[in-house]
């Protein structure tokens, strides 16, 4: 990579089932070096989820998946979750291995990433794959799962095995999670602030935050951390932004749900566009137009 000729990167957010014949098309005939979804892929059901996957598999660039907190588990763990219900958290993530692996044989090449550290030819930084399955918030979400593929049974664990893969990288990072870092607001309509309470409060992270922190301490840079999960939309407000530049980071929101939609009696397919330089991090949103898919629409 040379400073003329920027490492390009395609997020996709959250996707819950918008996914097309056309962005397979759209994404083969790109010109990006790496694609990253920052996973919520279902599909009411798993079987659902497995299709989308298998259609994400077409796309024939190096790509990441980081799974979300609706992926490779079921109905009845979600609902554990939410409730915060211990014994149903353990009673039915019994199965969340294999899901998992039936998952990531339909993702296939696609890779499926978590606590793992990523260094994509020709791009000059290091990708932190943060934890996977975040649901935001104070508890660690799937915690029997996590335990048991990766030993790491809370947040404190989690911290410092990714503090321990912080210390494994070069000068220059990239995280990829579901959910965004603590610290970056409390507003209901913060960039991963709550939106199902009327008092909001920040939903980031604290692990992930962590790590950034650290990286920084260590000397590191930290050129972007990139996630999903809390939607662009907050009812009765204005949406929240999708991006955030703070010491020298650039924080990107990709979560535009759906990402697929109608604008001026014309659909648009939503990624988010990361150019990484020798000197700068930029990123635009891009609403590609299926019908007139050479004249993207840039939102920045
Ligand atoms: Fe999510
Ligand atoms: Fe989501």
């Amino acid at each position: 990579m040379s400073e003329g000729t920027p490492y390009r990167i395609a997020v996709i957010g959250d996707i819950h089932k918008s996914w097309s014949d056309f962005d397979v098309e759209f994404f083969n005939r790109s010109d990006y070096d790496l694609v990253l979804f920052v996973g919520d892929l279902p599909g009411r059901t798993h079987r659902g989820t497995l299709d989308v996957a298998r259609q994400i598999a077409r796309v024939q660039l190096p790509a990441l998946l980081i799974p979300g907190n609706h992926d490779g588990v079921s109905v009845m763990q979600l609902i554990g979750e939410l409730q915060q219900n211990q014994r149903l958290i353990e009673r039915s993530s019994r199965k969340q291995e294999s899901l998992c692996e039936e998952l990531e044989e339909a993702l296939r090449p696609v890779q499926m990433c978590g606590y793992s550290i990523h260094r994509p030819a020709g791009s000059l930084f290091d990708l932190i794959a943060a934890r996977p399955h975040s649901m935001g918030g104070p508890h660690m979400g799937f915690r029997p799962h996590l335990k048991r593929k990766f030993g790491v049974e809370s947040l404190t664990q989690s911290k410092e095995r990714l503090r321990d893969l912080v210390d494994q990288c070069g000068p220059r990072i990239i995280f990829l999670a579901h959910n965004g870092p603590k610290g970056l607001g409390a507003e209901r309509n913060a960039i991963w602030g709550c939106d199902f309470r009327s008092e909001g409060g920040d939903f980031g992270d604290a692990d992930l935050e962590a790590a950034i922190s650290h990286a920084r301490k260590s000397g590191k840079q930290v050129l972007a951390v990139i996630a999903g999960h809390m939607h662009h939309r907050v009812r009765g407000l204005t949406e929240r932004p999708w991006r955030t530049t703070q010491s020298g980071t650039l924080y990107i929101n990709a979560a535009r749900v759906p990402r697929i939609f109608r604008l001026n009696s014309e659909m648009r397919h939503h990624h988010i566009a990361v150019e990484v330089s020798q000197s700068q991090t930029e990123a635009r949103e891009e609403l590609i137009n299926p019908g007139a898919s050479s004249q993207a629409s840039q939102v920045s």
